[in-house]
């Protein structure tokens, strides 16, 4: 028998249905920022994250799948999705597009040979967003509002927004200088890795997992005491912008992330759920103002993130879903002969309102047409005989609170709407970004 490799999984008919439900909310919150989809090759030329990256990340030194293709080129499984629409966008110009910035997300396969546990694996699936072209504070908050509200709409809880800023080039020169100076005395206390790091990148050595609780690495001197007036400034505006939006965020001093491109912002959102064991940031990213630039591209700024989908699923586990088994709005249940044609078509009046409806189409006792209700997660059942026809009232039952009431024909429509869902009186019951769906 030929095993799957290390590290991957397949995606079993039981669980598709989980993936098709996020890649949806994927769609539907990033419909809603304004951001398109952009799709590229799973594999480029082993330069390109080489120079992207950086070639002093673990990343770059430790995990990429690098090999020669038959025609004797290097190229890369890539371990990242920025790299490659950094590429795309340099190779197609769409940097020259009138419309500005260039908002874009992606999701997909990326691959990277790390040690596999729960939550980490050598293929797994990122949902990245870019947008490129502007210097603006304000589109790095808008970045970070965006993976919040994807999480909102996911109605994933106990989460931390965690906010650095790594400064200009300029500040991040004088930073690493600042680090240099301070590790110099003290590198002989950390790992051989670190201290490689240390001659290469001192940036890297604060990415270190084995020594990341020494204290010579937790007093280390922070980013944000190095910046210039100008990062400083951009940082106070990308913070007023989220205290304006209203998200809750925790500055975090010590936040570098692992990748080479990054300058000014960085952020993760972490999630302290059960369910997700070690690995508990869901999302990563930051500003890149010279990536575009080291990859031959015109001068342009940018900001974007990318979350892990299998750590979502993860941490989906943790959230009740009452919502995702199957169910219709209404069932309409007709008592007698007379009536059938009248409840028919209030059914369809209410189809095309945009509520799925179901009829009773069979002669069943009234007990077993309230199974069939039941089987079918109805969330209200219409009763309408005889007796109501005369009066232009209706029986509705509300499956959920157990409230029965009589209304009139003619405010059945609204009556259910407004009851769909308790707090949000227009949701249908599965938009995916309000509080109950
Ligand atoms: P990253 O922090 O390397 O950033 O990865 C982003 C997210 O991908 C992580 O927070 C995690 O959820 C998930 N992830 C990473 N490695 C694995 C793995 N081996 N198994 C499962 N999940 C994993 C980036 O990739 C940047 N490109 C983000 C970015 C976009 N920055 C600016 N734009």
């Amino acid at each position: 028998m030929i095993n799957k490799i290390k590290g991957t999984y397949d995606i079993l008919p039981e669980d598709s249905a989980k993936w098709q439900d996020l890649e949806d909310v994927i769609r539907n919150v990033s419909k809603l920022f304004n951001f398109k989809e952009i799709r590229t090759p799973i594999f480029e030329y082993s330069e390109l994250f080489h120079r992207g990256v950086g070639e002093t990340t673990d990343i770059v030194k430790k995990e990429t799948y690098d090999f020669e293709d038959r025609g004797g080129r290097s190229v890369t499984l890539r371990p990242e999705g920025t790299a490659s629409v950094v590429r795309s966008i340099i190779e197609n110009k769409l940097y020259a597009d009138a419309t500005q910035p260039l908002k874009l997300y992606y999701q997909g396969p990326m691959f990277r040979y790390e040690r596999p546990q729960k939550g980490r694996y050598r293929q797994f699936h990122q949902f990245g967003a870019e947008a490129i072209g502007s210097n603006s504070p304000l589109i790095d908050a808008e970045i970070i509002n965006y993976a919040a509200t994807f999480l909102q709409a996911l109605r994933i809880k106990n989460i931390k927004i965690k906010i650095n800023s790594l400064g200009d080039a300029e500040s991040k020169e004088l930073y690493k200088e600042k680090l240099r100076e301070y590790l110099r005395p003290n590198i002989h206390q950390l790992c051989g890795d670190c201290n490689r790091r240390y001659e290469e990148n001192p940036l890297r050595v604060l990415d270190c997992k084995v020594d990341k609780d020494n204290p010579v690495l937790i007093e280390a001197p922070k980013p944000l005491d190095f910046l210039t007036e100008e990062s400083k400034y951009h940082f106070d505006q990308v913070i007023a912008a989220l205290d304006a939006i209203g998200l809750d965020y925790e500055i975090d001093k010590s936040l570098v992330r692992g990748l080479d491109y990054y300058t000014h912002t960085v952020f993760e959102i972490d999630a302290d759920l059960e369910s997700l064991g070690a690995q508990s940031t869901l999302v990563g990213g930051g500003r890149y103002n010279k990536l575009v630039e080291s990859l031959d591209g015109p001068d342009t700024p940018a900001v974007g993130f990318a979350f892990g989908l299998e750590r979502l699923l993860l941490a989906l586990e943790s959230v009740d879903k009452p919502q995702n088994a199957p169910f219709i709005h209404c069932f309409m249940i007709a008592l007698g002969d007379d009536v059938q044609a009248d409840a028919l078509t209030m059914v369809n009046d209410l189809r095309h309102g945009g509520l799925i409806c179901d009829y009773d189409f069979f002669n069943k006792n009234l007990k077993g047409k309230f199974k069939q209700a039941e089987r079918l997660n109805a969330f209200f059942i219409l009763i309408y005989g005889e007796e109501e026809a005369k009066e232009k009232m209706i029986n509705v039952k509300d499956t959920r609170s157990g409230i029965q009431e009589r209304v009139p024909l003619r405010n059945l429509y609204n009556y259910i709407v407004n009851n769909l869902n308790p707090s949000h009186g227009s949701c249908s019951g599965n938009c995916s970004s309000c509080d109950e769906c």
